[in-house]
């Protein structure tokens, strides 16, 4: 059994120790933010904060994560009351298939939390670590500019 801290809850899982972050999000916890893209680390559809940091949960087991704060897109804000963030994408209309957005969020979560003052170059810089295959990328810049505000 391993113990993890998500969203502030914590949650025993029995998962295998090398199992994924995303799968035991997905399928044990019923966390469904995070998506599965590439499985690779190399898409960003997975993201999510451990510790503050951006991190893909397709490539960080499990073992590697009791004792840390983890924070998906959930622990943002809800339907009814989202957070800044979550509010930002929407006022923006960042979305088109919306498949990367949780995943950006938490990047741009992360780079706010560190750096309250990014500015453009600093977002555009973080922001390379995470696709959008529907090409919103100035929508979705513009709304981590409007929750850095
Ligand atoms: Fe994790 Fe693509 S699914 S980086």
């Amino acid at each position: 059994m391993i113990t993890l801290t998500i969203n502030g809850t914590r949650h025993d899982v029995s998962s295998d120790p090398a199992t994924p972050l995303l799968y035991v999000l997905r399928d044990e916890l019923g966390l469904h933010g995070a998506k599965y893209g590439c499985g690779f680390g190399q898409c960003g559809a997975c993201t999510v904060m451990v510790d503050g940091r951006a991190v893909y949960s397709c490539v960080t087991p499990v073992a590697a994560l009791p004792g840390r704060e983890i924070k998906t897109v959930e622990g943002l804000g809800t339907i009814d009351s989202p957070g800044p963030m979550q509010r930002a994408f929407m006022d923006e209309q960042a979305a088109q298939c919306g498949y990367c957005i949780p995943g950006m969020m938490m990047r741009a979560q992360a780079l706010l939390e560190q750096n309250p003052a990014a500015g453009e170059q600093d977002i555009r810089d973080h922001l390379q670590a995470n696709l959008c295959r529907c090409g919103t990328h100035m929508r979705i810049l513009a709304a981590v500019q409007r929750a850095a505000d």
